[in-house]
């Protein structure tokens, strides 16, 4: 006979599944909740930056091929099936062993994720990946579509939003901290432009889940956002009766 208690097997439904346009908040709220909770953080905007990435390395990305969609898509497939995606736990990412962290938010990548995340063959595998992730344990899960399309039975669902202004507000400071030279105009538009590419395509657009808690953090610091979110997980998901 064996002794040992046999290990109750995962729950997939303990995700925390965080949306939001670009710029919301969702990496530095969603790794704070992460924390509080001991789950683990799954960054899934990191993972089609790291397609996107490796697409351009290998020359294979939408730009960079032809307009022969079918041999375009070919050349995608066969691109995007010669990548080992490795997510660490500390944040970092690996491509076929290469730490590729640094690259992400290049202005390579910036440019060309939407166009690489639009591709239904690229969304299939990803959200494959994120899935088997939360097989595995609870997560805190942020992307577009987590709610909507690859956690439609989390537990727990979020829409972070905040105004276009606010948000180019806290992404140029972040890029200043990085040493990347743009305005606030710049900013502003790429935010406007994103939202637009994000919201409109028809794989799993950009989309706040029917029963996800709206938290706009327009004014709102990050520490009062961590808390409202630990606050829905208590209250099981629902929002707060006024
Ligand atoms: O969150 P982020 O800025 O790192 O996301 C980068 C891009 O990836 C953005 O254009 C939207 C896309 N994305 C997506 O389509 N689905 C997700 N679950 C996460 C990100």
């Amino acid at each position: 006979m064996n002794a040992k208690a046999e290990e109750p097997a995962p729950d997939p439904t303990a995700v925390v599944a965080i949306d939001g346009p670009s710029g919301a908040g969702k990496s530095t709220i969603a790794k704070a909740v992460a924390q509080q909770l001991g789950f683990q953080y799954l960054d899934t905007g990191a993972m089609y930056r790291a397609v996107t990435w490796h697409f351009l390395e290998n020359r294979c990305s939408p730009d960079q091929l032809g307009t022969d969609r079918l041999a375009a898509e070919q050349t995608m497939r066969l691109g995007l099936a010669s990548m080992e995606l490795q997510l660490q736990v500390g944040g970092r990412v690996l491509v076929n062993g290469r730490d590729v962290t640094s690259h992400l938010r290049s202005q390579d990548v910036e440019s060309r994720v939407s166009a690489v995340s639009a591709l239904p063959f690229v969304r299939a595998s990803m959200t494959q990946m994120q899935r088997a992730v939360a097989a595995a344990g609870p997560v805190v899960a942020e992307g577009r579509d987590m709610g909507s399309v690859v956690f439609p039975m989390a537990r727990w669902k979020v829409y972070l939003t905040a105004s276009a202004e606010e948000r180019a507000r806290r992404r140029k400071i972040d890029f200043d901290q990085r040493g990347r030279d743009v305005t606030y105009q710049q900013v502003l538009e790429e935010i406007v432009v994103r939202d637009r590419l994000d919201s409109t395509r028809q794989d799993a657009p950009l989309k706040q889940a029917h029963d996800a808690v709206l938290v706009d953090t327009t004014g709102l610091s990050t520490d009062a956002v961590v808390l409202c979110i630990l606050q829905i997980v208590d209250r099981g998901g629902r929002p707060q009766r006024t």
